[in-house]
C-alpha cells in the first residue's frame, strides 16, 4: 500500500516537473545548436589530429580509433585513414598561415610515404603485383596484419582522391613538381597514386567486402568512388603529360559509367548498395546509407548520380523512413531532432559484438546531414528544383509541397526565388539531424562509433576518427550552403545612403 502511494506520488511529481518545463522553442534549440557547433568543431579537429602519428605508431599512420580493446580498432585502416586525409588536405588548401601550411604539408607527405610503404608490404591479400592493395588494414608500425581479412577495394580509391586533391593544392602553393613525379604520379606505378589507379582500373568489377566489411559482393560505394578517382586521375595524367595513362584510366571509368545505372531499383525508386549479389537475412533490401556517403565523398559534378538525382533523393527518403521506424530512440525524439541513421536496416553489429540488433552510427547520421546541405547547395547552384515521383514524399516530410500534388508519373519544376522556401526547409532538416547528434553525445564532445538504439547513449569504439571527420565535413558543407543561401535568398540589407562626395566634383 505504502509502495503504491509513493509510486503515485512520484508519478504526480514527475508529470508536474515534465509539464512545468516547457520544451525549448525552435529558436532555443537553434541557438543551442549554433553555440555547440564551433565547440564540437574544435573538439573534432583535436580528435582527428590525436589519431594521426600517435606516440608509438609509425610516421604517417592514422588509427581508426583510440580503442585497443572492446573493440580493437587500433590499426591503420586504409579507408578510414584516407577519409581523414581528405579533411587534412582541405585544411591545407584553406590554410594561409605559412607555419600551418608547413605543419599540414609535413603530415600529408608522411602519409604519402607511409602508404607507399604499405603498398609494397605483402599481406593477407597478396603483394604489390597480386592484389596487396586490397588489404583493409595494417598494424600501426606498418607491418601486415598477421591474420586473415577480406578484400576492400574502396581504400585505394579514397586514398587516390585525397592525394590528387593534395597535388593540385600543393602545386598551386608553389610546390615542387619533382616531388609529385617521384612520389605521387610518375612514369611508373612505383608512385602512390599511379599504383592505386592501376589497381582500381584492374579490379573495379570484382567482388569484395565493401565499406562495412559485412557483405561480399560488388558495391555502389566502391564503384562510384573508383570512377571518380579514375576520372581525376585522367585529368592529372594529362596535366603531367602521360596521355597513354589518361586513356587507360578513361576506358575503365567509362566502363564503370556503363554499369552504374544497374544499381537503380526502378520499382522502389532507390539506388541499391549492391546488385548481382546474393541476398541474405542481413541484407534483404540492399538499402544502405553507404549509397549516400559515396555521393558526399565522390560526386564528380558531372550529373552522374548527382545529389539532386531523383533516385538518390528517393534513397535518402527511404533511409529516413526505415531508420525512423526501427530504432526506438528515433520514435521518442523531439521536434527539434532529426532521425538518427544507421548503416543498413538489418545490421547485426552493435559496436562490440555481432548477432545483435545494430545501432544508429554517428558518421552515418552526420553524412546524411551533409547530404542535405549539399543537396540544398545544388538546388541553389542550378536555381531549380525538380520534384518527381520518388522524391515527392521527401518534400511532404519537409512540409513544402507545391499546390496540386504531382501525378505519379509527372514532375514539378520550381525555379527562381521560389526555391528559397524549399532550401530553407531542407537546411532546417539538416540542422535537426545535427541537433540529434548534439543531444545524443556527451558534453566533452567525445565521439564514439554508434548510439545505442534503445537508450540513446554513445557506444562502440571511443574517439572514432571517422566520426570526427564526418562532423568537420558536415560543418563545412553547412557553412558553404549558408553563404549561397544568404547571397541568393536573403534580401540585401538596405544600402545606407552613400556619403556625400568629398573634394572636387562636378558642380551642379
Ligand atoms: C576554436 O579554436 C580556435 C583556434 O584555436 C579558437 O580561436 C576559437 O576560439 C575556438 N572556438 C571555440 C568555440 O572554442
Ligand atoms: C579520447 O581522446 C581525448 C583526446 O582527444 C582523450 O583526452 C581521451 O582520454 C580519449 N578517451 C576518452 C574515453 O575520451
Ligand atoms: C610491428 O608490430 C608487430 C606486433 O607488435 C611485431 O610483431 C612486428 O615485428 C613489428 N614490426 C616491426 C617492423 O617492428
Ligand atoms: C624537388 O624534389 C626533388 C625530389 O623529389 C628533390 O630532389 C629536389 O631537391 C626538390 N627541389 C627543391 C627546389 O626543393
Ligand atoms: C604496376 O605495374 C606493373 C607492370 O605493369 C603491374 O604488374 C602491377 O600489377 C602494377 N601494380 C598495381 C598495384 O597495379
Ligand atoms: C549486373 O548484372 C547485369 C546482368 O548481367 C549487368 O547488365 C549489370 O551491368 C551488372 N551490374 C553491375 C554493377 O555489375
Amino acid at each position: 500500500m505504502k509502495l503504491i502511494f509513493y509510486t503515485l506520488f512520484l508519478w504526480v511529481l514527475v508529470s508536474y516537473i515534465v509539464q512545468a518545463q516547457p520544451l525549448p522553442s525552435p529558436t532555443e534549440w537553434q541557438k543551442e545548436l549554433e553555440e555547440w557547433i564551433p565547440k564540437q568543431y574544435n573538439r573534432s579537429v583535436e580528435g582527428i589530429f590525436d589519431n594521426i602519428n600517435r606516440p608509438g605508431t609509425a610516421k604517417g599512420c592514422i588509427v581508426a580509433a583510440d580503442s585497443k580493446k572492446q573493440p580493437d580498432y587500433y590499426y591503420n585502416w586504409i579507408r578510414d585513414a584516407a577519409i581523414t586525409m581528405q579533411v587534412v588536405v582541405t585544411m591545407y588548401e584553406r590554410a594561409t598561415d605559412p607555419k600551418e601550411i608547413d605543419r599540414l604539408e609535413t603530415i600529408i607527405k608522411e602519409y604519402i610515404a607511409f602508404n607507399h610503404k604499405l603498398q609494397h608490404t605483402p599481406n593477407y591479400n597478396g603483394n604489390f603485383y597480386t592484389g596487396g592493395l586490397g588489404a583493409a588494414h595494417f598494424l600501426v608500425n606498418g607491418s601486415a596484419y598477421p591474420g586473415g581479412w577480406c578484400t576492400e577495394n574502396d581504400g585505394p580509391a579514397l586514398r587516390a582522391l585525397a592525394v590528387i586533391k593534395f597535388t593540385y593544392a600543393y602545386l598551386q602553393k608553389g610546390g615542387n613538381i619533382s616531388y609529385i613525379r617521384d612520389h605521387v604520379f610518375g612514369p611508373t606505378n612505383n608512385t602512390l597514386t599511379r599504383a592505386d589507379l592501376d589497381y582500381i582500373a584492374r579490379v573495379w568489377p570484382n567482388e569484395n567486402c565493401g565499406p562495412w566489411e559485412e557483405l561480399y559482393g560488388i558495391h555502389f560505394f566502391d564503384q562510384y568512388l573508383q570512377r571518380t578517382a579514375l576520372l581525376r586521375g585522367v585529368k592529372l595524367a594529362k596535366k603531367l603529360g602521360y596521355d597513354d595513362i589518361a586513356k587507360h584510366y578513361q576506358k575503365s571509368a567509362d566502363d564503370i559509367t556503363q554499369v552504374l545505372p544497374s544499381y537503380i531499383a526502378k520499382d522502389f525508386g532507390i539506388v541499391l548498395e549492391s546488385v548481382n549479389t546474393t541476398h541474405d537475412t542481413n541484407h534483404e533490401t540492399f538499402l544502405d546509407t553507404s549509397t549516400i556517403l559515396a555521393i558526399i565523398h565522390g560526386y564528380n559534378h558531372d550529373d552522374v548520380f548527382a545529389p539532386t538525382n531523383e533516385y538518390v533523393i528517393g534513397t535518402a527518403n527511404m533511409l529516413r523512413l526505415v531508420f525512423q521506424d526501427i530504432y526506438p530512440v528515433n520514435m521518442r525524439k523531439e521536434q527539434s531532432e532529426g532521425t538518427l541513421f544507421g548503416r543498413f536496416p538489418d545490421d547485426i553489429y552493435d559496436g562490440y559484438t555481432s548477432d545483435v540488433p545494430g545501432n544508429p552510427w554517428i558518421l552515418c547520421t552526420l553524412g546524411m546531414a551533409q547530404y542535405y546541405y549539399e543537396l540544398a547547395a545544388e538546388w541553389l547552384k542550378h536555381e531549380k528544383i525538380v520534384i518527381g515521383k520518388w522524391s515527392k514524399d521527401f518534400f511532404k516530410h519537409l512540409k513544402v509541397m507545391p499546390p496540386g500534388p504531382p501525378t505519379p508519373e509527372s514532375t514539378t519544376t520550381i525555379t527562381g526565388k521560389a526555391i528559397c522556401s524549399y532550401v530553407s526547409a531542407l537546411l532546417e532538416e539538416g540542422d535537426r539531424v545535427l541537433n540529434a547528434i548534439r543531444r545524443h553525445t556527451i558534453p566533452s564532445g567525445m565521439f564514439t562509433e554508434e548510439i545505442d538504439r534503445y537508450t540513446g547513449f554513445e557506444q562502440g569504439a571511443i574517439n572514432l576518427t571517422w566520426s570526427y571527420d564526418a562532423f568537420v565535413t558536415a560543418v563545412w558543407s553547412r557553412e558553404d550552403v549558408h553563404k549561397y543561401f544568404s547571397h541568393y535568398c536573403e534580401p540585401p540589407s538596405p544600402v545606407s545612403p552613400s556619403p556625400p562626395m568629398m573634394g572636387p566634383g562636378p558642380s551642379p
